[in-house]
Formats: C-alpha cells, structure tokens, sequence
C-alpha cells in the first residue's frame, strides 16, 4: 500500500520512523515540497530530524499538486489543525477522494467542522476516511468503540480529552497557581505558547463534536457550540473541592443529542478522577457492559503515530 503523507512535524517525523514495509511512503509533504518515494531511515538521519528540504530526493511541489497528481492508495493528513475554515485540509480530501483515495488523518479541522459533508464524500466515492489519532492522540478510542464495544451498544461517553488543562489541573491540586501551573505546562512543551485553544476548551471541543458525530451520528457542528474552560479555576476552589473528596476536571460529554465540554467536579472515586498529569482517558457508557474506560497518552508524536498507524493497518487488512 502506497500512502502520500502531508506533514512532517512531531507526528509525520515520528510515522517516518515507524511505518513498516508493507505501508510505502509514495511521498512525504511539507508546504512547500516533497521527498519523492523516500528511503525512511535515510530520510530520517539526512535530515537530522529537521528540516525534510535537506534531502537530496527534495521537489519543490505544491502539496496539492501531489494530492492530485502522484500515485498513492491512501493520503495521510498530518498537517496542522485549523477550527476556522479547516482549509486547506478540506481541498486535499475532496482532491482525493474524487480521485478514489482513502484518508488517514491526525488533523481534527475538517472533520470538527464538516463532518457530514467529509463522511459522505467519502462514501460517494467508495473509500474509507479514519480518524484515529484526532481524539485522544494515541488513546484508541475509535477502534476500541468499533472492534470492542458493538455488542455492548454505547449509550453515552464522557472524558478528559485534552492533556494539556489535565496537567494544569493536576499541578494546582498540588497548590500550584495557574499562572504557574500554565508556565510549566508551556515548559514541558504540553501547552503553546498561545494556549487559548487548550484551556478555553476549544481543542477539548473540536474532538467532542467528531465523538458526538462518530458515535452518535449527531449531525453537529463545531460552530454549534461554546466550551466552558478553566481559566475561571483558582487553587482556592481546588483545595475546597478536595476538602469535599472531589477534584475538578474538564470533561466532554457526549450522548445521540447533547454535548458539552466544561470542567466539572466529581468524586475522587470516579474513573476519571484519578487520570493525572497529560493522560487523556474516555469512559463509555454501554447498555449492556456498564462503563468501559480507555486510558492512554493523549499527545505526543509517537503516541499519536502509532494511531495513525493502526488506521493504515486497518485499510491494508
Ligand atoms: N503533536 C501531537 O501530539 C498531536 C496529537 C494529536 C493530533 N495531532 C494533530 O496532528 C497534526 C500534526 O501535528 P504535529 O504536532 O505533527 O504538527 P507540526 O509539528 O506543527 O507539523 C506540521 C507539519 O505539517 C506541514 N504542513 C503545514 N501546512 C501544510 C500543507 N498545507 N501541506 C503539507 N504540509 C503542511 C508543516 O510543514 P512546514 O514546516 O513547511 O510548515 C509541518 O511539517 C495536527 O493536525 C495536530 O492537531 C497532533
């Protein structure tokens, strides 16, 4: 199977260093070129892991240029998420599904945005759109709901989806502040150096309305909704809550009509209460197996490459 990657940030590097040999890199995309049916380990150890434009197999090539004329089975989108137009993630989709190509992708945009709309373009065409590693990062949720879960019939799901307030909000349950507890998040490389995405729960959202649509077949939209983030949270109403046997985490919601991402108190016996520093963690809510939680790595490049992973071995079978 031949995959046309677009990305070679933290996630495309770390596919690079893992994509085995029955899964052939056609190309791998920066924006502004492309290494041509590239030798992995060569790629890798040329570019010192920096920049792809030392290669010497280096085109200089408009990425969708290559979405529309290489030969390739599957384009995988490892390029960085946008929650105002998802462009131009949604043009290279279409580009290939028209072209009768599967799409792999770690970038939420165009499915938080128009998930309707890429789902049946996808079908229209006869080929697969999987989306593994944009909720939870290398937590499966995803396969884990379709592989594991058909027969306990998901009713609800609830979990911390984003690593980066998760860790804020561990340290401050240490009595750190949130001027503090952001820094060092910003330190460990966990928040940018804009957080807002992350602690007014706009990234929390983004995957809350590709759950809401993938497990429920809500037909919503990113647009359609506000998240509450925690940027109102002080150590003093942390320390009142743990007084009480309860901790406060952000957590998205999801059931077939209703959404929300707000941080919430709950016990510290809930499953989701002891899930510390950047770990992302999703408990479904099933007919007829009770509650069933995945816990896992909600970021990272090699976590979330080993999800894009799992995608293409679905695809190759
Ligand atoms: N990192 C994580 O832990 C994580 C976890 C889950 C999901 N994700 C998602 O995975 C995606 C990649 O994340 P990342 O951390 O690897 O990002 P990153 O380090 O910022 O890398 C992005 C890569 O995409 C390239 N790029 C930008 N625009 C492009 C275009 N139009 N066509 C082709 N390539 C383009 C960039 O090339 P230039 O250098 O030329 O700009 C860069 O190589 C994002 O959508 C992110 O939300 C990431």
């Amino acid at each position: 199977m031949k995959a046309l990657v677009l990305g070679f940030g933290h996630v495309g590097k770390a596919l690079a260093g893992i994509l085995p040999d029955a899964i052939e890199a056609a190309a791998i995309c920066t924006r502004n070129g492309a290494v041509l049916n590239p030798v992995l380990d060569e790629l890798l150890a040329e570019t010192d892991n920096r920049h792809l434009s030392h290669s010497r197999a280096f085109a200089a090539m408009d990425p969708l240029d290559a979405v529309q004329n290489l030969e390739y089975d599957v384009l995988v989108d490892l390029t960085p998420t946008n929650f105002s137009d998802a462009q131009p993630s949604t043009t290279y989709w279409r580009t290939a599904f028209e072209r009768k190509k599967h799409v792999v992708t770690a970038n939420k945009g165009p499915l938080a945005l128009h998930y309707g709309d890429v789902t049946s373009a996808a079908e229209e065409n006869g080929v697969r759109l999987l989306f593994e590693a944009t909720v939870a990062g290398g937590t499966p949720v995803f396969s884990f709901a379709r592989h594991c879960l058909k027969g306990a019939e998901i009713v609800s799901a609830e979990g911390i989806l984003n690593g980066t307030t998760n860790y804020m909000l561990t340290q401050m349950e240490s009595g750190k502040t949130y001027a503090e507890a952001l820094l060092e998040a910003q330190q460990k490389g966990y928040a940018e150096s804009d957080p807002a995405n992350d602690v007014q729960g706009f990234d929390a959202l983004g995957k809350a309305v590709i759950l809401a649509n993938a497990l429920f077949n809500q037909d919503t939209r990113y647009a359609d909704h506000m998240p509450q983030g925690i940027t109102e949270i002080t150590v003093e109403d942390i320390s009142a809550a743990s007084k009480r046997g309860e901790c406060f985490k952000l957590i998205a919601t999801v059931d077939e009509s209703t959404l929300s991402v707000k941080p919430q108190q709950i016990p510290k016996t809930h499953a989701l209460a002891n899930i510390g520093d950047a770990w992302n963690a999703l408990t479904f809510y099933t007919r007829h197996a009770d509650a069933v939680t995945v816990k896992g790595r909600g970021a990272g490049g090699l976590p979330t490459a080993s999800s894009v992973l799992n995608d293409l071995w679905e695809l190759h079978g």
